[in-house]
């Protein structure tokens, strides 16, 4: 899996974004150590403090199914800005692999970061 097949993945997990406030689609695609890809997207609420981003949309997908290896995600939106990972997220990808890869859509086709350069001396 390439990131840049990964970056696909999360761009097809993007159309299933319920964002009707924000109206940002964002999708996200995990890759484990195993192989297998977990995708999410993100889920917004009337009660807008509900939203869940779509990293951890995908987290959670993974970790129901039984997968707490993570070796890379990627994430796509419909923005024309890179879009990088909220700091909620990059606490729950913290908890589970402080050294992620992390692919980040951008103008030019994409950006890549280690959790550990965007979250420094983490919890
Ligand atoms: N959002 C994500 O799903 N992931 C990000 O990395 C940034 C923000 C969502 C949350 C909310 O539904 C919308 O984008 C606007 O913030």
């Amino acid at each position: 899996m390439t990131d840049q097949e990964l970056l696909e993945r999360a761009g097809e997990a993007k159309e299933n974004a319920y964002a009707p406030y924000s109206k940002f689609q964002v999708g996200a695609a995990l890759l484990t150590a195993g192989g297998d890809v977990f995708t999410g997207c993100n889920v917004e609420n009337s009660s807008y403090g509900a939203a869940i981003c779509a990293e951890r949309a995908a987290v959670v997908q993974a970790v129901s199914s039984g997968c707490r290896e993570f070796e890379a995600i990627a994430i796509a939106s419909n923005g024309e800005d890179t879009v990088y990972p909220c700091g909620i997220c990059r606490q729950v990808l913290h908890e589970f692999n402080p050294e992620i890869r992390i692919i980040c859509q951008s103008p030019e086709g994409f950006e890549t970061y280690l959790l550990s350069e965007l979250m420094p001396k983490g919890f």
